[in-house]
This record gives C-alpha cells, structure tokens and sequence, in this order.
C-alpha cells in the first residue's frame, strides 16, 4: 500500500495490524518516540480542521519527526491557481508524506497519483474520510471488544457525510453487522452505498426517520452533524440543522453498553448534558485517533522504504 485513499484499500487483517499498533504505541510510547527520527510530515489542509490536522501533527511530532505545510487553501498557490497535481509533486520534493484534505471529491487521489511519496486522505469533499474510521474502529474495538455482531445506527446527515461513508464500508465486512440509517428524507445515504456496499454483501439494514424509535436496538449510535458546507441551499441547512439532537432523555431507551460516538465537531445533534453519560465515547475517539494516525504514517513510511 503506498498511499490511502479509502478505507477498504485496507484488508481487515491490516486493519487488526494498524490496531495492535496503536494498542502497543497506546502502552509503550517511549518505543516510538524517535520512530520517524529525520522523516517530514506534509499537512496539506485545503479545508478546515482542527481534529484531523492537528492529530496527524501531533502523531508526527510524538513519532520523532517534523511538520510542514498549510492550514488552508489560501495560503499555498492553490490561491494562484495550481493544481492539486503540481501541488503533490512539488511536494514530494520537500517531505516523506503527505496528509491531504480538500473540498473536492478525489483531490487525494489525484495526488496520490503524481506524488512520489504517500499520501493520505485526511477527508475529501462528501466522500470518504478513511482515518477518521481508523480512530472510530479502534474505538469500537476498545468499547465494544469486537467489531461482529453490532447493530450501527448512524443517525443525521448520511448524504455528506464521508465519515459515515467510509465507515458503513469498514464494518460491512463484519460477520452480523446490521446498519439502522437514521436520517431525514433529503438527507439519506446515497444510492450508491446501498447498490455498491450493503446489497451485494447481504448487510441486513433499515431506514427510520426516528431516532427515538430505534434507540433500544442499537449497540452503538454515530451521531453526525449536517454538513452546511455542502449545502448549496442555506435555508435547506436551517430547515434540516436540528433534526436530531441527542439529550439525556432521548438515551432512556438505549441499552446500559450503548456505545455514543460522533466524529466531531458537534454543532447542535449531541447536549452537552450527555458529555457525563458514560456511554459517550466521542472524546475517546478524538485522542485514538492519534494513535491510529501514528500507526498508518510507520506502516505507510515502511512500506515506502522497501
Ligand atoms: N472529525 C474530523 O474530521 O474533524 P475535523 O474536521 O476537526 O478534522
């Protein structure tokens, strides 16, 4: 694997690898501290961030190496007018891998194409964010124990959301895995995750436009935010913005092992009076996906020295 694009370039088997990983970097961290002695990491944020960039900053930093790039498109030459392409390859000349987030579906792997060195989705447009379903697998592995037998409500906006995208992908390969897409009408998942993903394996999956109704089935509920970005109507965003919003009164029906994840930022679809619940796992989720980050940049930087 040279670079990461979507998460299902990766086989389940080297998903259990990036986890070990993370569990021994998790309890020996003084082992990889100088891991990437020498080595670049170039964060290319076309798009804001604050979990995603400063978690593949932070894991570079906690490996031994150094840092460069940009926070956002306006301050590299992609203001001028250059391409994603001649971005990747100038790059290439300066670091030994690139974390790459752009507002454009397949900017990443467009890069990925005409760089001479790894590169790695940090999230692209409404498609796929395949770190942040590293972070959510370690998650669940470490809440859950397992990764079979689950019933997954995602609930909110399942049409941009890229991280739902990429984790329906993940955990579809699952023996047991059940899907409940909780969302309004004009915000359900695309057609292609249902003739591309869910159908062909035989995932069993409902729709419900209630969350309340589905809450006692589930074993974990991922609550998403509506992309106002992606919007291209604004008062659409206002019509839909609230349709869900998780309080500490809609959980009376969940199960006492529910497990609560969100990839962050929440505007309004978690109360902050579920923060204390301790079924809440999406601060958890924040800090492991450092150390699933620090996992993929060693795999990724050893299968490049080969
Ligand atoms: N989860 C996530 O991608 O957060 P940021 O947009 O802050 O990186």
């Amino acid at each position: 694997m040279k670079s990461l694009i979507d998460i299902m370039e990766l086989s389940t088997a080297e998903i259990d690898e990036l986890i070990e990983t993370a569990l021994d970097i998790i309890a020996n961290p003084e082992k990889y501290s100088e891991k990437c002695k020498g080595k670049k990491l170039a964060s290319l944020f076309f798009e804001p961030s604050t979990r995603t960039r400063l978690s593949f900053e932070a894991a570079m930093y906690e490996l031994g190496g150094n840092v460069i790039g940009f926070s956002e498109a306006n301050s590299s030459s992609a203001a001028k007018g250059e391409s994603v392409a001649d971005t990747a390859r100038t790059v290439s000349c300066y670091a030994d891998i690139i974390a790459m987030r752009h507002p454009k579906e397949g900017a990443p792997y467009v890069a990925s194409l005409k760089a001479s060195i790894p590169v790695i989705n940090a999230g692209d447009g409404g498609h796929n964010h395949p770190t942040q379903t590293l972070a959510d697998l370690l998650t669940i592995r470490k809440e859950k124990g397992r990764f079979d037998n689950l019933t997954i409500g995602v609930c909110g906006d399942l049409k941009f959301g890229r991280t739902v995208h990429s984790l329906i992908g993940a955990m579809s390969r699952y023996s047991g895995v059940r899907f409940v897409l909780i969302s309004p009408e004009e915000l359900k998942v695309p057609e292609y995750i249902k003739t591309e993903i869910l159908d062909p394996k035989g995932i069993e999956y409902k729709e419900s436009a209630s969350l309340e109704a589905v809450m006692p089935e589930l074993d974990i509920l991922y609550m998403t935010r509506v992309q106002r970005e992606r919007f291209f109507n604004e008062a659409d965003y206002i019509r839909l913005k609230d349709t869900y919003i998780l309080t500490a009164e809609k959980l009376s029906g969940a199960k006492d092992d529910l497990c609560i994840m969100h990839p962050l930022p929440r505007v309004n679809e978690i109360s902050v009076n579920v923060d204390d619940d301790p079924r809440a796992c999406y601060f958890k989720q924040v800090l492991y996906g450092k150390y699933m980050r620090m996992a993929l940049i060693l795999k990724l930087l050893e299968e490049a020295a080969k």
